[in-house]
């Protein structure tokens, strides 16, 4: 019997690793992916083997390019934002660490995978969608649904029992719990349960405060070749690459702070904090060369299908048939989506400033105030609005009629 096992290397992972060795009995693998949540990956192969993980059962991958191209590109083409704010970037980070979960527990030959998100949250959801959907019948071991250390103590005397080390910070209730990765940090629980109160400053730790973001403006040219990002004032980037670089300019100016309350899959509300400050520039870079680009048929459509997209994606459907579907029609919407955008940033905001593209629809000659083009009669526009107005004439005079 074989477990391959999320590891973080912090110190609720590492209970879950004794966990599984002496409430199982099996064998343990451990997974530490760099999703660029800016943590040292060597220091969670230390722990491993001190907690008795044999070299060849520990697996630690650097996965930020296909993060970034694979999942969190695809979904920006969809500007994808769920319940009208939030970016997604627990949610998409997901389905990847499934996906190389269920690989390296086919590789090792491992019945079954586990996971450490609580028994009350989306996250247990979106593993275990992903973990099914590309391996139907593995085993799936969610330790805080099952065992018994449901008080903060009993963690640390587990702890203690079996030699892990605690840091001194770790020993008390942590002040909130954090999930980051390249798009974003997100914070949840604790001090930011109640959402009348403002979140305090030392949960930020992806952004300056706004306030204190430079008094002059940061001006760039973000480049797109359908759909996706591609280059910074001009220089190529990879998609990772570019991301983080996006996020040091976010950073500086204090961009992409977001205090939501939104509605858990499973049916709470939840209040949430969230810092995207590299996204929340792209997603407004996206929309600047979108706004040249796509038909207002094709963009229409996409913004009607965005919520349903983002949805899916919130809920942990992924790799679903319905999420590939609109994958598609998204993905084909994005042929001419390229260009260059220039954009202002200034003290938390983020705005398009100018766009041009070779695939560029607008049309200076078409819609100019000046004495304009050929392709368009100012007569028309009489008739189009007539016949526009009819149905609302009728309508307005069965209302006289019927004095209302
Ligand atoms: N509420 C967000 C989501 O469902 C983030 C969840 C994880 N965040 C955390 N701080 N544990 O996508
Ligand atoms: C968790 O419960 O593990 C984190 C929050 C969530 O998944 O929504």
């Amino acid at each position: 019997k074989k477990v391959v096992l999320a590891y973080s290397g912090g110190l609720d992972t590492s209970i879950i690793l004794k966990w599984l060795q002496t409430e199982y009995g099996c064998e343990v693998v451990t997974f530490t992916a760099d999703l660029g949540q800016g943590e040292e990956l060597e220091p969670a192969r230390q722990k491993a083997l001190l907690l008795g993980i044999k070299p060849e059962n520990i697996f630690i991958d650097d996965l930020r390019e296909e993060f970034v191209r694979d999942f969190v590109f695809p979904m920006f083409r969809a500007n994808a934002q769920y319940e009208g704010l939030y970016l997604l970037g627990t949610s998409i980070a997901r389905p990847l660490i499934a996906k190389r979960q269920i690989e390296i527990a086919r590789q090792v030959g491992a019945d079954a995978v586990c996971h450490g998100a609580t028994g009350k949250g989306n996250d247990q959801v979106r593993f275990e969608l992903g973990y099914y959907a590309l391996e139907p019948d593995i085993k799936v071991i969610a330790p805080w649904r099952e065992w018994d250390l449901t008080s903060r103590t009993a963690l640390i005397a587990f702890a203690e029992k079996n030699q892990i080390p605690i840091a001194k910070d770790k020993r008390g209730e942590a002040p909130f719990s954090v999930d980051a990765n390249l798009l974003h940090a997100s914070s949840e629980g604790k001090v930011l349960e109640d959402p009348a109160q403002e979140t305090p400053d030392y949960v930020y730790s992806r952004t300056i405060d706004p306030e204190k973001a430079p008094d002059t403006p940061t001006y760039i040219t973000v480049d797109f070749e359908k759909g996706d990002a591609t280059a910074i004032d001009g220089k190529k980037m990879s998609p990772a690459t570019l991301l983080t670089e996006l996020n040091r300019l976010g950073r500086e100016n204090g961009i992409g702070r977001l205090d939501l309350v939104e509605n858990r899959f499973v049916g709470m509300k939840s209040r949430g904090m969230y810092e995207t400050p590299g996204g929340t520039i792209l997603y407004f870079a996206h929309r600047g060369i979108e706004s040249l680009t796509l038909d207002r048929g094709a963009a229409h459509l996409k913004d009607e299908l965005m919520p349903k997209y983002a949805e899916l994606i919130y809920n942990g459907f992924w790799f679903s048939p319905e999420r590939e579907m609109l994958q598609s029609l998204i993905d084909k919407s994005q042929e001419f989506v390229t260009g260059r955008v220039r954009l202002k940033l200034y003290k938390g905001s983020a705005w398009v400033v100018g766009r041009e593209s070779p695939y560029s629809l607008y049309d200076q000659e078409l819609v100019t105030f000046e004495e304009g083009a050929v392709a368009y009669d100012h007569r028309d526009a009489a008739g189009f609005i007539k016949l526009n107005a009819l149905r609302l004439r009728t309508l307005a005079k069965r209302n006289r009629r019927n004095k209302r």
